[in-house]
């Protein structure tokens, strides 16, 4: 789905570096990755992302795995595109390879994603942050999209997910002017739902991944199916599929285990059956 033919080329530049691009650590119930080219802020040029497309895609398929956590590090999260790889390039070679079609991977991944933000996520790396299901930041964490600075504009989802997220007037605020904000705004216009400090980001946010782990998987996959599906149908539709999904859920083994589990004033224990 995610990856095909045409990234042969860009997968063999992944596999001929010496260096990962993207960093893998698997703690089942969930796994951590980390995106790992400081050297340029972690700009997502082609090769990590179609890295981080394919290990998504693995983690997605992996039955020990519950909860993703995507992350950049202490000293940033990801300073956007790649500018110096992209700085060249034709429309015709934009529109031909369709490069920003591999950053859907994240919208794809079925199990739920936490972002972990620690200093800049600008560019293409708030828009990543922003294709996940919950983000978390430390103090340090700044958000902005600064694309209208550099002769374009947000390309991976940005004016849509601002728009939505935000509302109109604060998405052409930060879209507009390419401004920078804090962790503590984007607290407060509601993008990020903990902040702490940056010593604690990856403590807190291993310990909110595990506790989504522990819940029962297929309960979970359509939890946020309905959640991410609230952002383009009527309410009308949103309810009537809500309730769908509520009732298809009386058919898994986890629901009886759930409603048992809780009349004998037990923790439950979910097996995604
Ligand atoms: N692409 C490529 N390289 C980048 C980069 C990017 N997005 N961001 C930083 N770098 C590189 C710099 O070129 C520099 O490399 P050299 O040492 O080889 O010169 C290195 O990372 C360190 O960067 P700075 O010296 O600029 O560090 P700073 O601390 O002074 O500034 C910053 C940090 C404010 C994040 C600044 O680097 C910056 O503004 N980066 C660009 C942010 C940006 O415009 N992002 C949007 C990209 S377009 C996009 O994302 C499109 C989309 O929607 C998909």
């Amino acid at each position: 789905m995610l990856i095909n033919m045409d990234d042969e080329r860009v997968l063999a530049a992944v596999n001929a570096g010496s260096v990962p691009l993207v960093l893998i650590e698997r703690k089942p119930p969930i796994a951590i990755l980390k995106f790992n080219r400081p050297e340029a802020l972690n700009a997502l040029n082609d090769a990590l992302i179609v890295d981080l497309a394919r290990h998504l895609e693995d983690l997605d398929k992996d039955q020990e795995i519950r909860c993703v956590i995507l992350t950049g590090g202490e000293k940033v999260f990801a300073a956007g595109a790649d500018i110096r790889e992209m700085a060249g390039r034709g429309a015709s070679e934009m529109l031909r390879t369709d490069r920003l079609a591999k950053w859907e991977a994240l919208r794809h991944m079925a199990k739920p994603l936490v972002a972990a933000v620690s200093g800049f996520a600008l560019g293409g790396g708030c828009e990543l942050a922003l294709s996940c299901d919950i983000i978390i930041a430390s103090q340090t964490a700044v958000f902005g999209q600064p694309e209208i600075n550099i002769g374009v504009i947000p390309g991976a989802g940005g004016t849509q997910r601002l728009a939505r997220a935000l509302g109109k007037y604060r998405a052409m605020d930060m879209v507009l002017t390419g401004r920078r904000i804090s962790a503590q705004e984007a607290f407060e216009f509601g993008l990020v739902s903990r902040v702490v400090p940056c010593a604690d980001l990856m403590g807190e946010a291993e310990r909110l991944a595990l506790d989504i782990a522990a819940k029962p998987p297929l309960a979970m996959r359509l939890a946020k199916e309905a959640v991410i599906r609230a952002e383009d149908i009527s309410l009308e539709a949103g309810l009537a599929l809500e309730r769908r999904f509520f009732y298809l859920l009386f058919s898994t083994e986890d629901q009886k285990e759930g409603m048992k589990a809780f009349l004998e004033k037990r923790p439950g224990k979910f097996q995604g059956k």
